[in-house]
């Protein structure tokens, strides 16, 4: 990145800091930090663009449609006004945009392709934060806040095919790891995000094991 890249990539980062500061789901300012950091290790590999993955990481989460499930646009209009804020160039605004519209999970049916080397390395980064031991603890906090229970036995997971039943499901936690988490190893898009997600992915099977062990009182 060249110096003026730099000092936006710092402004950015103070004003998400700041607007995402002790939020209670798991989409905290903390997330976005690892995200961010992930995404320039993936790209320092895979030769991408980092100006272009500080910010997709920095906005991914701006206005989520999680958050804002009437408004699935404000996340890119969000994003925009912000890089139009501290005078992002056109080009650059555009591929960030696009690049936000590319790297959401939409549910297991649903393929999330992705159209640049750069979306490749956010979506990854972002992917991998949603698994392992910090994933977990970000499934529990966000289906805490959403009065969901942890587990129901008899309520079994879904497979959805199309993104607007998947962003409308209420179910129990345990059932997001069979909906999205488990299968997010397959869906990496960089050799070094493969290889972190399985890692990942191996302790997540380890927890879950343990989890349904002590459940059934057989730990
Ligand atoms: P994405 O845009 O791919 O959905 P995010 O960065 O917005 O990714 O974060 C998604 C995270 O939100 C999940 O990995 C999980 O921690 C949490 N989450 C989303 N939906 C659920 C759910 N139904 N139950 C539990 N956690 C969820
Ligand atoms: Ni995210």
């Amino acid at each position: 990145m060249n110096p003026g890249e730099e000092a936006i990539i710092e402004q950015i980062s103070q004003e998400i800091q700041s607007l995402f500061a002790g939020e209670g789901t798991g989409h905290d300012w903390h997330h976005i930090e690892r995200v961010f950091r992930l995404s320039l290790i993936l790209a320092g590999k895979e030769n991408a663009d980092p100006f272009i993955c500080a910010l997709g990481a920095l906005l991914h989460d701006i206005a989520d449609h999680k958050f804002h499930p009437d408004d699935l646009g404000k996340n890119q209009r969000d994003a925009q006004a912000m890089m139009q804020k501290y005078a992002v160039d056109q080009k650059s605004i555009q591929k960030v945009i696009q690049l936000i519209g590319e790297i959401s999970y939409k549910g297991a049916g649903v393929a999330t392709p992705v159209s640049t080397i750069e979306a490749a390395c956010v979506q990854d980064a972002d992917r991998l934060d949603a698994i392992g031991a910090i994933g977990i603890a970000r499934a529990f906090a966000y289906g805490g806040s959403k009065g969901r229970p942890l587990y129901d036995p008899d309520k079994k997971p879904v497979l959805h095919n199309d993104f607007d039943s998947y962003r409308k499901d209420e179910g129990h936690t345990i059932n997001h790891f069979y909906e999205k988490l488990l299968l997010l190893k397959n869906r990496m898009n960089t050799t070094e995000g493969k290889r972190i997600a399985d890692e990942r992915h191996a302790f997540m099977e380890l927890w879950m094991a343990r989890f349904f062990g002590e459940w059934e009182g057989r730990c």
